[in-house]
């Protein structure tokens, strides 16, 4: 056994987060670094394009979560996946990396509000709900911004997961299946995928959980070929129509490029839409001298205007915020994590249980197999 893998493997005490809440943006920087080399080639880091910059420095990969997920399938020589993300893609490296691997979301915290709008009682509820109804050629989408629980119901049911850059193939594949589809949990993307369909918005219903049938009558639903769950993402939801006509106004010919967990109003008056990636490709892709207003998250738009001077690069709303649960890891917890991980111990592991993650990754594998 060599020096280094010695030392990883050294067993002592959990060291507390509180020991590094004092310490300088250098020291973290450094100690994070010396760490990753330590660990070498037994830990990979993942880190979502919404991670600010002083973590996202130290990933080894980055990506949306569909770029993150094919990651995580496809690394099995790291023993820890250290997840700079939110938990349900932290769940989803789980599901789709091997048996030896463990995987690491630096603060447990770092949740997704939209995620959280679905509940697996609520969704099964609806499931029954339209059953009785006679509906029964229909067929569940889950957005991966959704609990290993809701993906778990779709691999049983013959459905699929989605993420914002295949949710065309995907709806494609799913539509030539059954005759409706029920999207969930964010109302907004399932919309603007199904406008891409031609499928009109009198023929969507949106599933309100709170209320008997989705707030529903039995007739809308059974017209209905796109059901769709009434959730939203905290941070794109934000963008408004008039936001749109107002960076018009104050920057004549700037092209507006938004993220579908938009709002369809907003989407209809962009230029562009597309997922986080097709975000940046457009940016990097665009002529010197363009000028673009996005609709998406805070971190990734500043970066981009970092790194591409030669273009002016804007956030479609001046008063936006950045997604707060992304923004909860930081380099203290990204340095917790991989210093205990060096003195041996495995902290804040992100376990599916082996029910839920047998069905889960059906639905997962399907995406994974229609790209
Ligand atoms: P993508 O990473 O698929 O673009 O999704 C955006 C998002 O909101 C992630 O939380
Ligand atoms: Fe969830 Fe939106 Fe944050 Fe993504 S950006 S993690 S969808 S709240």
């Amino acid at each position: 056994m060599s020096a280094t893998t010695a030392a990883v493997t050294e067993k002592s005490s959990v060291r507390p987060i509180e020991d590094y809440l004092s310490l300088s943006e250098q020291e973290l920087y450094d100690r994070i670094q010396a760490a990753k080399q330590k660990l070498g080639d037994r830990v990979v880091i993942l880190g979502h394009h919404y991670q600010r910059d002083d973590v996202v420095c130290h990933a080894d990969f980055t990506g949306d979560s569909f770029k993150l997920a094919q990651q995580a399938a496809t690394r099995p020589t790291a023993d820890y996946i250290v997840f700079c993300g939110v938990h349900f893609m932290a769940e989803s490296a789980d599901i789709l990396s091997g048996a030896h691997q463990q995987v690491i979301l630096p603060d447990m915290a770092a949740g997704c509000s939209m995620a959280d709008m679905a509940g697996i009682e609520q969704v099964e509820s609806a499931w029954e709900q339209l059953q009785d109804l006679g509906i029964t050629s229909m067929l569940p989408i889950t957005y991966m911004n959704s609990a290993a629980s809701i993906k778990a119901f779709c691999g049983r049911h013959d459905g699929v997961v989605c993420t914002s850059s295949n949710a065309v193939p995907l709806f494609d594949w799913a539509l030539k299946q059954q005759e409706k589809l029920f999207f969930f949990p964010d109302e907004h993307l399932g919309r603007n995928t199904g406008v891409k369909f031609g499928i009109p918005l009198e023929q969507m219903a949106v599933w309100d959980p709170r209320l008997e049938l989705g707030g529903n009558t039995p007739e809308k639903l059974r017209n209905a070929r796109l059901i769709l769950w009434k959730g939203f993402c905290s941070v794109h939801g934000r963008f408004q129509a008039r936001h749109v006509d107002e960076r018009r106004a104050e920057y004549p010919g700037i092209k507006v490029l938004v993220h579908p967990e938009c709002r369809y109003e907003v989407v209809a008056k962009s230029d562009l839409n597309g997922s986080t990636e097709f975000i940046i490709k457009t940016i990097k892709d665009a002529p010197a001298g363009s000028q673009w207003a996005i609709g998406t998250e805070l971190n990734l738009v500043n970066r981009l205007a970092k790194r591409h001077t030669d273009k002016f690069v804007t956030l479609l709303a001046p008063d936006l915020c950045m997604c707060a649960t992304m923004f909860r890891i930081a380099p203290e917890n990204l340095c917790w994590s991989l210093e205990n991980l060096v003195a041996g111990q495995v902290v804040n592991q992100i376990k599916v249980d082996d029910e839920t993650a047998r069905w889960a990754v059906v639905a997962l594998e399907r995406m994974l197999a229609i790209q």
